[in-house]
């Protein structure tokens, strides 16, 4: 195991009707005056907003409100909120959806007190300083309530890109699994999909000696593959939900990534897809995730494989390969069984692309390295033979 320092001091309430504790808490972490950030209606349809504006009013706690989110949240509402930020005195930011929502309230939280362009951090700058943000999610997905990302589109040019601080790391974050019933199941298993990646993106490591940590990932991933279909089956099924809603924090929050090297090469060729075509986030992954772990499987088929009789329940007849590849087909065939697209043309992408992703995902708008991926180092010809492998 590598050394390590770990701290995620978020506080969670979790459970039915803790979205009435948002006044409470709002107040126990020190604001005084809110914005509120939400998407593009569905807490305005459920009530939920409602109930939360309720809530801050019983605790005496002034707010003003933005909504409006797009599901991969765009730079043009973060400049708009850092400019609403400024001139109402804001000093604490309430998301209340999803991981978009957060994410952009994550964002300006930033932007309001950097005198640069808040975009600076999405190229690369440490976010050391951000305003408080905390959350009421409505969805279990990103990890965005647990973790210390934000993953927000530029306009110009439609590039995704993250950045990352402990300032970005959520005060409190509200989990009432009750909200998430009322996701069609397409949102779903998307963010069921986003979970399983999130674990799959630390569980491929070069660390030696990570029991630990390969155990509590084995063990989620299990979890989600036991809960999800229950959930597409019953979306009321409030167990299920409330065990997807912990397993999503669970796998993005570090606790299962400490102490080892992780990959997340996954993430970065999907975020090219979700920039150029607008799909989601989980429906990308479950397109990608295959054929990065197809085309990555040689460089450690060992790990391949004891994920496979692990987690997948793939018997080992002493050919590893075969077990590894295995393993990779039982994930496959389960994410389109939850109803996930299994390649470019059901996701909405296209092959006369492939060479402008390629780039961008090596380049970015400039800055890149070139190179992808901390399990296996990709060059840009791979990344293409990787998009290659999704048609
Ligand atoms: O906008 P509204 O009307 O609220 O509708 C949303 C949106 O259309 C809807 N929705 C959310 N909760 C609902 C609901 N509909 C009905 N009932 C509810 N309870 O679902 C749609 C998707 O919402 P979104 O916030 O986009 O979903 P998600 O949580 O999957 O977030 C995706 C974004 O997070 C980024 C992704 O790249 C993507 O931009 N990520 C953020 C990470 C982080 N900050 O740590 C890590 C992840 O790897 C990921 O990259
Ligand atoms: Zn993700």
């Amino acid at each position: 195991m590598d050394n390590f320092s770990f701290y995620a001091p978020t506080y969670f309430a979790f459970g039915k009707n803790s979205e009435e504790r948002a006044g409470e808490l709002v107040k126990r972490f020190g604001g005084s005056k809110v914005l509120l950030h939400f998407g593009g209606g569905s807490v305005v349809r459920s009530g939920l907003l409602e109930r939360v504006k309720k809530s801050l009013d019983a605790a005496e706690i002034a707010w003003v409100e933005l909504g409006g989110v797009k599901p991969n949240p765009r730079s043009g509402l973060v400049y708009e909120g850092i400019a609403l930020c400024r001139k109402e005195g804001v000093d604490f930011i309430l998301a209340v959806g999803g991981g978009s929502t957060i994410d952009s309230a994550k964002a300006i939280a930033a932007g309001v007190l950097y005198d640069g362009d808040f975009w600076d951090f999405y190229e690369g700058k440490p976010v050391t300083k951000a305003l408080p943000v905390a959350t009421v999610l409505t969805i279990a997905a990103a990890g965005s309530e647990g973790s210390p990302d934000s993953v927000i589109t530029k306009e110009e040019g439609m590039i995704k890109r993250g950045a990352s601080g402990e300032a970005y790391r959520p005060r409190f974050s509200i989990l009432n699994p009750e909200l998430t019933c009322t996701l069609p199941a397409y949102q779903t298993a998307c963010g069921a999909s986003d979970i399983i990646a999130h674990l799959y993106e630390r569980y491929l490591t070069n660390s030696k000696d990570v029991q630990t940590t390969d155990r509590m990932i084995e063990a989620l991933i299990m979890a989600m593959v036991e809960e999800t279909p229950k959930v597409i089956a019953d979306p009321n099924d409030y167990q299920a939900r409330a065990n997807i809603m912990w397993a999503g924090m669970m796998a993005h929050n570090n606790s299962c990534g400490v102490g080892r090297s992780q990959d997340w090469t996954s993430h970065e060729i999907e975020h090219e897809l979700s920039a150029l075509y607008d799909c989601a986030h989980g429906a990308g992954l479950a397109v990608v995730m295959p054929a990065v772990f197809r085309y990555n499987m040689k460089h450690d088929p060992a790990r391949f494989a004891q994920i496979a009789e692990r987690v997948w329940g793939i018997k080992n007849n002493g050919d590893v390969e075969a077990t590894a590849l295995a393993g990779i087909e039982a994930l496959q065939k389960f994410l389109i069984s939850i109803g996930m697209p299994k390649n470019f043309e059901e996701l909405g992408a296209q092959e006369k692309d492939i060479e402008y992703l390629a780039h961008t995902c090596c380049y970015g708008d400039g800055n890149g390295s070139g190179r992808v991926g901390g399990f296996v180092s990709l060059e840009e010809k791979d990344v293409q033979n990787i998009y290659r492998l999704m048609l």
